[in-house]
This record gives C-alpha cells, structure tokens and sequence, in this order.
C-alpha cells in the first residue's frame, strides 16, 4: 500500500539574529533587473522596507513598492489591487517582474503569494481555492518574516478571505512555496503584545494539529513536539517583554518548525473553524485558534493514540503514564498559556453569533484542514464545538 510523506519547503531558509545579512550573497545569483515589493505602510514606517531597498540598491536592481495591505486579514480585493499594480508597472513602465519580495507577516507573504499566482496562471484567486489547482509555477518570491506565527513565509498555502461569500479560502499548492524565507528576530521585536499573543498561540495550534494529523510522520512529530515545546516555555516571556530577544529568537524556531511540520503533515478542525469565523468577522487567528483548541482537542483525543498523547503531554511539560489525566494536563495547559497571553476564553467575545453557528459549520467540514483531521466528525460536531467555544 502506498504512503508517501513528500517533504515541501524553501529551497533555502535564512535563519537567526541577523540573517536578513546573507540576503545579498542569495540574490546576487539570480542576476535580476526589476522586483516588485509586497507589503504594508506599517513595514515601510518601522524602517524595514528600507532595509530590503538598500540591499537591492547596493546590487542595483530596480524594484517597486505595493503597500496596499491595509490590515492583517488577507482579502481578494488586497491581491486584485496588487495585480492591478504589478500590470501597471508591466504594461506603463515595462518593468517585467523577475521576482516578488513580500515583508511582514502572514498576511503580507500570503497576499503576495497569490498575486505571484495569478500573474502566470490568470483569472482571479477564487479560481485556485483547494488543493493542487495551480498548474505553473508562480513569479519566484521571496518571503522576510517579521512576525512569529503563521509561518507563511515558508509554507505552501495561502489563506484569502473572499469577502462575497464570507469564505476564508485556503489556496494549497507546491507552486505558491516561497523560493527563500527569511526569518531574524530582529525584525519581530516590535510586533505589539497581543500579535504577539495571537501569532504565538497559532504556533501551538500548528504543533498539536499536525502532530495528531493523519499525515504526520516521523518527520513532523519530531518538528511539532519541539516547537510546542518551544512555545510553551517562550511564548509567555515575549508576551512579557518583547524586547526579550532570546524569547523572540526562540519563538522564531518554535513558528518556524511548527510551520515545517504543518506544511507537510496538514492541520485539522482547529484551522476548519477559525477560517470560517476569519471569514465573517474580524479578530485575528490565533485568537481564535486559542478558544477553538481545547474543545477541539478533547473531541480528538479519543481518536489519538495513547501513547501520541503521552508524547504531546510531556512537550508541554508535564508527565504522566495516564492517557485521560494526560488529555487533562493538555487542555490545562493550553488554557493557562491563553490566560497568560490575555486572549478571551469565548467565541462570543470576539464577535461569533450564535445564529451564524450552523452556516460556518457546514463550511468548515468543508474546509481543506479538515481532510486530515484525525477523528471524522459530521455537521453537527462542528455546531456542538462551535456552542461549547460561544
Ligand atoms: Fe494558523
């Protein structure tokens, strides 16, 4: 029987307190003329931006600068406006895009991987949602991390809100994978507190639900128990201080393999969900994600073998031979690390309404993370959870 485990990512990754250095030596082979740069204004007034224009004019290739992205939810209307921008730029000033550097977040990096799809492949983004619908490459992008969480800079997907049907689409394919991430803490420490909380938190979520995927492998398990690991013991004291480097440095590994293991061992209902409620209403992921979990995981765990849950009980700090008192001290865990990163305990709090429960749950089990979920629920699970998380 068949049961490949295919490995994705960068084909090179820049890592570590003053990585964006090597960023030229990278560049310098792909003897480019014109780039186009994707991000936001916040980026350009923390100064960052310029940091990418200067090493691109020390080589002397021209560049452009869209930052149109206007707050961090990704929307068809961002990666429409940045198309309408690049074929400005193609058909005015001729200048033919040999490559697309995306700065920030999540959101930066996932609006700029679906211009750089829809440049070569035409049509619109809502063409592409599911997994495998693009069939030629992307322009080549690379991706400069700035935030410690959703680890898009390295990872195949690309999470667009279509605001017409309230859908939060997931776009999946080898094709969208940035050729280089980059990812220095240096840029992460001015992420404000609660992007912090909420990056961090959707770090944790990625850990657990690739680990119990049925896609994990020896790989994967290995990447997400670190990276829970990581993020239990650091999360908290980059929330505390953000100034405190070495947490940021270790908050940066913990995305960063949490987001290795999750590309190629897919997530679960954590994710079905929280895109569903991104889709209609307005609070960031991670939130979400850190509400969703504990439900989540218990309705799981039956699904999960014991000795799995053991595992994942002991990255998070505890250790027990008891599987229920393990399901325990995981849910334990998870809520204190929501408490300490100050994110609400309930969906209501953040904006989900109870008559809105039976619409997203019909989209969430249709949602591309549920495919690897490792217990197969119906409809009526996801309004169950969605009613135990209001
Ligand atoms: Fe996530």
């Amino acid at each position: 029987m068949e049961n490949t485990h295919n490995y994705i990512l960068p084909k090179t990754n820049l890592i570590g307190i003053g990585a964006i250095k090597d960023l030229p030596n990278e560049l310098l082979s792909w003897k480019l003329s014109k780039v186009l740069i994707v991000t936001d204004k916040n980026m350009i007034s923390l100064g960052y931006v310029e940091n990418v224009e200067k090493i691109l004019k020390s080589l002397f290739i021209s560049y452009d600068i869209f930052d149109g992205i206007l707050h961090p939810n990704p929307t068809v209307s961002f990666v429409e406006d940045g198309l309408t921008y690049l074929n400005k730029g193609l058909n005015i000033f001729k200048r033919n895009y040999k490559l697309i550097i995306s700065i920030g977040g999540g959101t930066n990096h996932d609006c700029a991987k679906a211009i750089a799809t829809v440049a070569t492949n035409g049509g619109s983004i809502i063409n592409y949602e599911g997994y495998n619908k693009v069939t030629k490459p992307a322009i080549p992008q690379i991706a400069i991390n700035t935030t410690a969480g959703s680890a898009a800079e390295l990872t195949m997907f690309a999470i667009v809100v279509d605001n017409s049907r309230k859908v939060k689409m997931t776009i999946a394919s080898p094709f969208l994978t940035p050729f280089i991430s980059v990812n220095d803490p240096i840029f992460m420490t001015t992420m404000p507190r609660e992007v912090t909380a909420s990056s961090g938190i959707d770090v944790v979520s990625h850990g657990i639900e690739a680990f119990v995927s049925t896609e994990a492998s020896p790989i994967t398990d290995s990447l997400a128990l670190e990276a829970i690991s990581l993020a239990i013991e650091y999360l908290p004291r980059a929330y505390e201080n953000g100034n405190d480097l070495e947490a940021r440095e270790k908050m940066m590994f913990a995305s960063i393999m949490a987001g290795m293991a999750f590309n190629n061992a897919g997530l679960g209902y954590v994710h079905s969900m929280a895109h569903q409620l991104g889709g209609f209403y307005n609070q960031t992921h991670g939130c979400y994600n850190a509400v969703l979990l504990p439900y989540v995981f218990e309705f799981n765990s039956v699904s999960i073998p014991e000795q799995r849950i053991l595992k994942l009980c002991e990255a998070m700090g505890a250790i027990t031979h008891n599987r229920s008192q393990a399901v325990d001290l995981i849910i334990d865990s998870i809520e204190k690390l929501r408490a300490t990163i100050e994110i609400p305990s309930k969906l209501s709090e953040m904006g989900l309404k109870e008559s809105d429960i039976k619409t997203l749950s019909q989209n969430a089990i249709k949602d591309i993370c549920s495919f690897t979920n490792p217990r197969q629920g119906f409809v009526e699970d996801f309004i169950s959870l969605f009613k135990a998380a209001f």
